[in-house]
């Protein structure tokens, strides 16, 4: 049994946060945005809109794309770095819940920007082994909850949105995942995290700062780190599955930052026409990212059935992935 990734949806916030109205709330300028990230605005959630919201309404889009019942979805995986609530209950079950999916097995993912690339190769897992055969993979983010939008280094970074994906059981090995790598390396947890909130941190001060999950980040660093990773994981999953980049019909990068993304596509060759770009419009929605840019080449028709997409993805943990997928489609019964 193989695993086919057959459908994509997603849920764009209507609010619109551009560099403008960055430039009203702390010192910073478009042009400086612009030349070092590639941003020009995000889109953020209404107050009263949550993270199982917004991953609910693209979960909805995905299946009815599917061509499946939603009784024939028999796991559900949100990757999350902005849950409904910390600790518990998931937001993976509450979203179940608003799909009305009866006790069907869910779970959230913790991998930051990487998340829906850890989803995706459990899915993977499950339905190779034969566990499941349905898994609908989420990745669903309200990063304005846990941005301090006094901090110029992160604030103009992050947006909020959801995408989804359901990934099918199949026999056809030519709709099959490929191959996915993930990876971590935790000494260098400090360089993103959202440092209170958790046992990790002191409880003795409640100030503002303590009391929030805001996320910090060294960002030089980081972008750093980024690069090589990300570069050194693409080239290797290429080679050991013997595929030319050239045939890569779409380049599916996390959008934190366009230099990021051009050097990776650099280090590959890649053409333009390859590479998916969304963080202009979006900014960085973490474990949405991905998902969401997806959606996008599919809803403006660029994305066909059999086409081959390289995803990769990286973030705090530090974590990072990278899968080959072609896009399965509709299932022909
Ligand atoms: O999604 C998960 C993974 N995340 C990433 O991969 C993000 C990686 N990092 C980045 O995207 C970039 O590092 C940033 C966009 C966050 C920052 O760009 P940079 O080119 O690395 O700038 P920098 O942090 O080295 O800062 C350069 C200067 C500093 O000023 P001085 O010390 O040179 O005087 C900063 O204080 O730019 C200043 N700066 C800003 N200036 C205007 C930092 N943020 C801003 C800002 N507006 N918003």
């Amino acid at each position: 049994m193989y695993a086919a990734f057959r459908s994509i949806g997603a849920y764009i916030p209507t609010k619109i946060l551009t560099n403008a109205d960055l430039e009203v709330m702390v010192d910073t300028t478009d042009e400086w945005i612009t030349k070092r990230t590639g941003i020009k605005e995000r889109r953020i959630a209404a107050k009263d809109e949550t993270t199982s919201d917004m991953g609910m309404k693209a979960a909805e889009i995905a299946i009815q794309r599917s061509g499946l019942k939603k009784s024939q979805i028999d796991m559900l995986i949100c990757a999350t770095i902005s849950p409904d609530y910390f600790c518990m209950p998931s937001t993976a079950t509450i979203i179940a819940t608003k799909l009305g999916l009866e006790k069907v097995t869910a779970f959230d993912v913790s991998a930051a920007c990487t998340g829906f690339v850890y989803a995706l190769s459990i899915a993977k897992a499950f339905i190779e082994s034969g566990m499941k055969k349905n898994v609908l993979i989420i990745g669903a983010e309200k990063l304005s909850a846990i941005t301090d939008y006094t901090d110029r280094g992160t604030c103009i970074l992050f947006g909020d949105g959801a995408g989804a994906a359901v990934i099918s059981a199949t026999e056809d090995k030519k709709q099959a995942i490929i191959d996915i790598h993930t990876g971590s390396d935790g000494s260098f947890a400090d360089l993103l995290m959202t440092p209170n909130g958790g046992s990790g941190s002191a409880h003795d001060e409640l100030d503002r700062e303590k009391a929030s999950c805001f996320m910090k980040m060294k960002g030089n660093e980081t972008f750093k780190v980024a690069v090589r990773t990300l570069t050194n994981d693409v080239v290797s999953i290429l080679k050991e599955n013997n595929i030319q980049s050239s045939e890569i019909k779409h380049f599916v990068p996390h959008q934190a930052n366009y230099r990021i993304i051009k050097a990776v596509g650099d280090a590959l060759a890649l053409q333009d026409e390859q590479v998916v770009l969304t963080v202009e419009k979006y900014g960085n929605t973490s474990g949405a990212s991905i998902p969401m840019a997806i959606n996008d080449i599919y809803e403006s028709g660029r994305l066909q059935e059999g086409d081959l997409m390289l995803l990769d993805a990286f973030g705090g943990g530090l974590t990072w992935g990278s899968a080959l997928v072609p896009f399965a489609g509709i299932a022909h019964h």
